[in-house]
């Protein structure tokens, strides 16, 4: 089914208010609800799942030191809107819905964090066997930075986002404020997106075909998932009319599986001053931006020189490999309205201060392979170090304690792989000979260590690793103990089954946060 583009109204998320203050801060209350809204001019209303029946949902905003609480309330319905496969988690197959909130970025004690079994079931009448609760506090004691909370229950995290669990969640700081950085209405966030929809308007996801041939339960579930249609801030291809004068724009990709190269079709640069962890340490000129699911660039665009002018933000990995796929396109920028008054905002060009790892005693080294392989059954999945989820904790660092993780990618494609917990900095990233790897299992480089894009010399979180490359990054466990964890942030590869538990041990404890 064809769309036209470019006829919807870019939407801006509202901000969500606080229902009181206590002694712990702001108290915020999310309900999880099933809803219908209308993502496109020429489609019939989409059934979809959101928080305050919205999607995406609700903005939160918030000031550092300043912490909140949030109560996530599952009010979701007993049956799932899209096809549960089968898979090595027996839960997936629970007979409620299950949801967990995990705000991702954030330093969050585990009991806050959303881990995958901390799940609880519709007004909480079942929870899994981790940290039963459903009021969660968010200390906001780091920087400034552009974070975002979505569904992260246990093998069935790629559907209940792609049902539209997910959310944009902004920390702001004092050093940030008086960086003078286009702000109100012209900071603007733009959450991407892909889906498919059937001809009545519900969300198309792939189910996987019972095989005949033999009496195995389904074959895995679906290994990716790219849809045909783009969507920003819940509207397929909308158009945003912009004053000639700069803004501010903090993207997300909340897609599944798909992954963006951005361009302006003005042939004009962005100015990127912040990644994942926050402000950069100074902007950076991107003619292109290349973005994983679940990682933040944080740019300014000048429209000053373009009054009049239509400018569309392309996508250079849209495939365009059937006519229904036109993901070439994102959105289109209309810089027809009128200025009004001086633009006094900058672009400065040194935003803040890093402090490198790279000088800390390293406690530990972490050879971690991202490798396919199959289940019991012969079926393919994914594995982190050749391990399941079930498998005992092997990733568990010393509270405080400094390691370099080195991910050595031996599948044919790049994974975003994503630490909760810490904000980490990329150190390199090194290519080897992946034929000779599958020959005889041994590295032979084919090059030397690159270091990473003027753009990822921050802090991230999520990670590009490229197939038949070692990327190795370097970070602190602080500033809490407990279990938390780490995965492929491709939602189809993190239910099956690239996903790790992290325990982060604080040595003057026994019981390590349980
Ligand atoms: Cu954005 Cu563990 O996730
Ligand atoms: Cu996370
Ligand atoms: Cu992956």
């Amino acid at each position: 089914m064809k769309l036209k583009k470019f006829v919807d109204r870019l939407p801006i998320m509202n901000t969500l208010k606080s229902e009181r203050k206590n002694k712990k801060g702001a108290y915020y209350e999310v309900q999880m609800e099933e809803f219908t809204q209308k993502l496109h001019r020429d489609l019939r209303p989409t059934r979809l799942w959101g928080y305050n029946r919205q999607f995406p949902g609700p903005t939160i905003e918030v000031n550092k030191g300043e912490p909140i609480q949030v109560k996530w309330i599952n009010n979701l319905p007993r049956r799932h809107i899209l096809p549960v496969d089968k898979s090595i988690h027996e839960v997936a197959h629970h007979p409620e819905v299950r949801t967990v909130t995990h705000l991702h970025g954030s330093e969050t004690k585990p009991e806050s964090d959303g881990y995958p079994e901390a799940w609880y079931t519709r007004n909480f009448k079942e929870v899994g066997p981790f940290f039963k609760r459903e009021i969660y506090e968010y200390p906001n004691r780091q920087r400034a930075a552009t974070l975002w909370y979505h569904d992260h229950a246990m093998g069935i995290t790629r559907l209940n986002m792609y049902a539209g669990l997910a959310g944009m969640y902004i920390i702001r700081d004092e050093q940030e404020k008086r960086l003078n950085l286009p702000k109100g209405k012209y900071e603007v966030p733009l959450v991407i997106q892909d889906r498919t929809f059937n001809k009545d308007g519900s969300l198309f996801y792939p189910r996987q075909p019972d095989d005949p041939a033999s009496d195995l339960p389904n074959p895995s579930i679906s290994p990716f998932f790219i849809g045909d249609k783009i969507l920003v801030n819940g509207k397929v291809w909308p158009y945003f009319e912009v004053e000639p004068r700069k803004y501010r724009f903090r993207i997300l990709n909340a897609s599944n599986t798909r992954a963006y190269q951005l361009t302006l079709d003005s042939n004009q640069p962005f100015y990127q001053i912040g990644s994942d962890g926050g402000l950069l340490q100074r902007t950076v000129k991107m003619e292109k931006i290349a973005i994983e699911p679940a990682e933040r660039v944080d740019v300014i665009i000048d429209f000053s020189k373009h009054s009049g002018k239509t400018i569309t933000l392309k996508n250079d990995l849209g495939p365009n490999a059937s006519p229904e796929d036109e993901t070439d396109e994102v959105m289109q920028f209309d810089v027809n309205l009128p200025l009004s008054g001086t633009d006094h905002s900058n672009i400065p060009q040194k935003v803040s201060h890093i402090p490198s790892l790279r000088h800390n005693k390293i406690n530990a080294i972490r050879n971690l392979k991202l490798a396919g392989s199959t289940d019991e059954y012969g079926r393919p999945l994914l594995l982190l170090d050749n391990k399941k989820w079930m498998d005992p904790v092997t990733e568990n660092p010393h509270l405080g304690a400094t390691e370099i993780w080195a991910l050595t990618n031996i599948t044919g494609f790049t994974h975003p792989i994503h630490i909760h917990l810490i904000q980490f900095q990329i150190l390199d990233r090194r290519p080897f000979d992946l034929d000779s790897y599958n020959k005889d299992g041994r590295i032979v480089y084919t090059g030397s260590a690159i270091a990473p894009e003027p753009n990822e010399r921050g802090w991230k979180d999520t990670v590009a690793a490229p197939s038949a490359q070692i990327t190795r990054l370097i970070m602190k466990f602080v500033p809490y103990a407990g279990d938390y964890v780490w995965h492929c942030h491709i939602l189809e590869h993190e239910d099956y089954d690239m996903m790790r538990p992290l325990r982060v041990i604080d040595p003057k404890r026994l019981d390590h946060g349980k």
